[in-house]
């Protein structure tokens, strides 16, 4: 059988090799997710039926390599069979959707008055956002989402070592991986204080700062998208937001909470949110998540404080507006989002993440 795997694929598109992925699912399946770029055919039923015309609408050119996806890696193999017979080389994506969850990209984040450089590392099979940061020879990391080896690499890469691990709060959405990453490394774990999660980790509060190599980030209280969630600034030039302030919109509120308490922290993101609005307009902000597949086209996802507040329509709202809106607009919670939290909690990473991990990220309200 002609497959290849997540990986293949993920290196194919980052150097830009000409290849068409042609993604079989039904549309209601690849509205919650998809492979950046690409090509839809709504034809699972058909070719779960075994139905040989399945794909005779479609036109391809025969000198294009194609890469068929579906949900798990099955139907997409009933397709590519179809397509070799009809002369085009065509590949099954081995597990599917399943297996690029874990898949990833990466794009520097220029920022001309600091001494650090930071990358911007891109779960694209899931949207979530992880960071890197070095200086001389020391590295950090915001947020690790990926397998260590990812962030262990890309450092190495560079001649960094990573000396501290660093989560914004208590992720809902994925598990993650910022405890084995620092085993791996020899790392600091550094967390938001808080009395929820029962492995060893270094608190940090307001004020406190954490030194990479010569530059310093530091922790800034920001609830209410969680009671904990903190957000770091990078030498007054750049602030990793976690999931408190979005390219798009701001946090939601509800997760692990009554609808009485997403109130209270809807309360509380208001105020967090103009906190944070009163840092200079050309600070950067670097989200947690993105609501979109992003490109492997090297962009970074940032935009500057100054014109997230004439852009985000959420910024400009009263505190009672602001209230009653994220209340009102409150998306459908991440599939296993309790079982994701208990092992957050517990620090524990299971075998085979991707199934709970499933789906889209929501954790934005625009
Ligand atoms: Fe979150």
């Amino acid at each position: 059988m002609n497959t290849i795997d997540a990986e293949t694929l993920r290196s194919w598109l980052e150097e830009g090799r000409q290849v068409i992925v042609l993604d079989v699912r039904s549309a209601a399946d690849r509205a919650s997710w998809a492979i950046p770029g690409s090509l839809h055919v709504d034809a699972y039923a058909e070719l779960k039926a075994h139905n040989p015309h399945a794909l005779d609408s479609l036109s391809l050119p025969s000198d294009v390599p194609v890469v068929t996806v579906c949900n798990s890696g099955y139907t997409s193999q009933i397709a590519s069979k179809q397509l070799i017979a009809r002369g085009i080389e065509a590949h099954s994506l081995e597990g599917g959707m399943q297996a690029w969850s874990l898949s990833w990209n990466t794009a520097d984040v220029p920022l001309p008055s600091s001494s650090a450089e930071v990358i911007q590392i891109r779960r694209v099979g899931k949207g979530c956002l992880s960071y890197l940061i070095g200086s001389q020879d020391k590295a950090v990391v915001i947020d690790a989402a990926l397998q260590p080896e990812v962030y262990l690499d890309l450092a190495q890469s560079r001649g960094w070592s990573i000396t501290a691990v660093l989560d914004t709060h208590i992720h809902a959405d994925h598990l993650s991986r910022s405890r084995l990453l620092a085993e791996r490394s020899d790392a600091t774990v550094y967390l938001p204080d808080q009395e929820r999660v029962r492995y060893p980790f270094t608190a940090l509060h307001d004020g406190f700062t954490i030194n990479v190599g010569v530059v310093a980030l530091t922790a800034i209280q920001t609830p209410g998208h969680t009671q904990e969630s903190m957000s770091y600034l990078l030498d007054r030039q750049a602030l990793f937001t976690g999931d408190t302030l979005f390219l798009q919109g701001v946090g939601r509120p509800d997760l692990h909470a009554s609808a009485e308490e997403a109130r209270a922290h809807a309360h509380l993101l208001y105020q967090t949110l103009q906190h944070l609005l009163a840092l200079p307009g050309h600070t950067l902000i670097l989200p947690g998540h993105a609501n979109a597949p992003m490109p492997f086209d090297k962009i970074p996802l940032t935009a500057s404080l100054g014109d997230l507040r004439n852009q985000v329509k959420l910024l400009q709202l009263s505190e009672s507006e602001f209230v009653e809106t994220l209340v009102s607009r409150i998306p459908p919670v991440p599939p296993n989002h309790e079982r994701i939290i208990e092992l957050n909690e517990a620090g524990s990473l299971i075998e085979n993440p991707i199934e709970l991990e499933a789906g889209a990220n929501n954790c934005a309200i625009s």
